[in-house]
């Protein structure tokens, strides 16, 4: 193989323009695609700034190094030497950024060959994710990626230099951390030193960025790498990476207000567009009785509305006994659409079983009158009243959930989602930022039958809400905020607690023992009583941020080498099985026999 040696590069494909008709250059790079027309070869040639169309021409070169050219093949990895030249008119390829130009090459550098890739490396293939990942590293070679990794180093440059201009320190924490009981399930860490012991892999830094602040650091900033085991979905993988933020003495509209000129400045610097500050807030209740979700799509309306004043009463047992328990009925519009055919109809009501419904019922406001599985329940009156109720026009699709508000809100939120998908009703060129606000302390844990954090247990509550801590937990509000983009919950925080005795209480609360709460978190609590000042903060979902501004449907594809849905790395083949000894060491036995 050859080397660059003496014809080292002086230029970037992507960069030439017709500017630089005339200039010798010297680029390297990788043969995208090759056309052989006899004594002519056109290559494209790529490096990391894009492509430029390379000329080998037997006349001009000679023989010799032109029969080296016919050698070549897709991603062989060459530097050539030429010139600079305008393409005729007819050959100007206006899809390409450097195609009014080409380079007539003098010489011509084999550096490497390649074997014939498993999928062409171009953008928007239909090749399946798991083989993209075994070969991410020709995945990534592709240029839709490399900008997606591109934009990534961008904003998270421009995060720093934002949050450094506002006095932030970025500071790290550890990796190896004490497992404790609240949020997600950990990933744990044998201790070899420790025999029996276990570290966990952060969940986020939560407890360190508070430590932070009674250490009197005051601004704190961190990109950092978080580890939750859970079910993974597009949005969500084991181990992704937060820009977490704890500030003193902040308020939390001062929070927000910094917070909101972070995102306009990583936006408007990256992409172009123009955002509109200071963002819509909305309370929780309101997002989940409007939207069905705490974090709502606003890109369209298509709102959930309550219709059970008008079908209270009635015969049809199926919404009377709802409304007796305490339920409640509620329809979307899903606007001129009423001729939906049957089948999709009897899909429908299997996509709201997903979502814990028991049913779907429907008002089709037709030309040739009201079409409903509940018509003979009601007289044409109700539905006409539930017609101008809910602002609804002939040719109207309702759809119809009745239950607790809980599933109401489930299966409306994402039926509301799948037919604004179905009916194309979504701007993708829409940005609509929100926060959520006056956040629910706490939820209800069916399963383990108490009470839970819905952010996490070191949230201040509303100060007014205080005194119903152990009575009436379900009244409490918390000092949180998410802000949700496109339907996409992209960060979350809040004011916390500062002082011993509160947190105790928050622990009590959700059925932590005054032991129990020493046990796991007595150094923060300790901590609490050295003069803490009052503290807040947030973090982003920098890959879910990337994902939205990359206009990408997965997490994976901006992350160069993200895991799949199980977890799994099928490049490297992580995770695997270890040696006998190396569980020895680390004092385990498993209790899976290997194949
Ligand atoms: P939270 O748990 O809401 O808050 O996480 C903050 C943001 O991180 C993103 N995120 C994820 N992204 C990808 N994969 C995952 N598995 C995943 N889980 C969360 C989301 C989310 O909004 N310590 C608190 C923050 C605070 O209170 O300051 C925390 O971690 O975009
Ligand atoms: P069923 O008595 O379960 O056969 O239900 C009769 C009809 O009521 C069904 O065809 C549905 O259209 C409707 N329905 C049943 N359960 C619900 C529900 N939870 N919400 C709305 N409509 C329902």
């Amino acid at each position: 193989m050859e080397t660059l040696k003496g014809m080292e590069r002086t230029r970037n494909c992507g960069e030439l323009r017709k500017n630089d008709e005339g200039k010798e250059v010297q680029l390297a790079g990788w043969v995208s695609r090759r056309r052989d027309h006899g004594g002519l070869i056109f290559v494209d040639m790529r490096d990391r700034s894009g492509i430029v169309q390379v000329v080998f021409d037997a006349s001009a070169m000679g023989t010799d190094a032109f029969h080296k050219a016919e050698t070549l093949r897709n991603e062989f990895v060459i530097g050539i030497r030429g010139t600079v030249r305008a393409r005729s008119d007819e050959t100007i390829n206006p899809k390409m950024d450097t195609g009014e130009i080409e380079i007539v090459t003098n010489e011509l550098r084999i550096l490497n060959k390649a074997k014939t890739p498993p999928f062409y490396i171009q953008d928007g293939i239909d090749v399946d994710e798991n083989v993209r990942l075994r070969y991410r590293y020709l995945d990534l070679r592709r240029a839709e990626m490399q900008q997606n990794i591109m934009l990534r180093h961008r904003v998270a440059k421009l995060m720093r230099d934002y949050l450094d201009e506002n006095g932030f320190l970025e500071i790290e924490t550890p990796m190896l951390c004490r497992s404790t009981p609240e949020g997600a399930r950990d990933f744990l860490v044998p201790s070899r030193l420790n025999p029996g012991q276990f570290y966990a892999l952060p969940q986020s830094p939560q407890i360190f960025k508070q430590l932070l602040m009674v250490s009197g650091f005051e601004k704190y900033f961190q990109i950092v790498r978080c580890f939750r085991d859970e079910d993974l979905r597009a949005d969500r993988q084991p181990e992704f990476t937060q820009l977490d933020i704890e500030t003193s003495f902040l308020n939390q509209d001062q929070i927000i207000t910094l917070m909101e000129g972070l995102i306009k400045k990583i936006f408007e610097t990256t992409l172009d567009v123009k955002v509109e500050t200071p963002f819509r807030r909305m309370s929780w209740q309101e997002a989940m009785d409007r939207y069905g979700t705490d974090k709502p799509d606003l890109r369209f309306g298509m709102e959930l509305q309550d219709i059970s004043e008008y079908v209270k009463g009635s015969d049809f047992k199926v919404f009377s006994s709802v409304l007796e328990n305490g339920g409640q009925i509620k329809v979307i519009n899903v606007e001129g659409y009423a001729n939906i055919p049957r089948k999709e109809l009897d899909g429908l009501v299997e996509y709201a079983k997903i979502y814990g419904a028991k049913g779907l019922a429907w008002i089709q406001y037709t030309d040739e009158g009201i079409k409903s599985p509940f018509k003979k329940f009601y007289s044409d009156e109700t539905f006409a009243q539930i017609k101008k109720a809910v602002n609804a026009e002939t040719g109207d699709l309702l759809l119809v959930v009745g239950d607790k508000p809980s599933v109401v809100a489930q299966a409306l939120g994402e039926l509301r989602l799948e037919m604004a998908r179905r009916r194309k009703l979504i701007d993708e060129n829409k940005l609509c930022f929100l926060w959520v606000v006056d956040f629910p302390m706490f939820e209800y844990v069916e399963e383990d039958k108490r009470y839970k954090a819905m952010h996490h247990p070191f949230t201040a509550p509303r100060e007014e809400d205080i005194e119903f801590l152990l009575t009436e937990p379900e009244k409490v509000k918390a000092n949180a905020y998410d802000i949700v983009l496109n339907g996409v919950e992209v960060g979350g925080g809040s004011l916390r607690i500062y002082n011993s005795d509160l947190q105790e209480k928050v622990f009590e609360a959700i059925g932590l023992t005054k032991e129990e709460a020493h046990a796991k978190f007595g150094f923060l609590m300790d901590a609490f009583e050295y003069g803490t000042p009052p503290h807040g903060g947030i973090a982003f979902g920098l890959d879910r941020l990337i994902m939205l501004m990359a206009k990408r449907k997965s997490i994976r594809d901006v992350i160069a080498f993200p895991k799949t849905q199980s977890a799994i790395d099928p490049m490297s083949h992580a995770p695997s099985e270890v040696d006998e000894k190396q569980l020895r060491e680390l004092h385990i036995k498993s209790r899976v026999s290997s194949k």
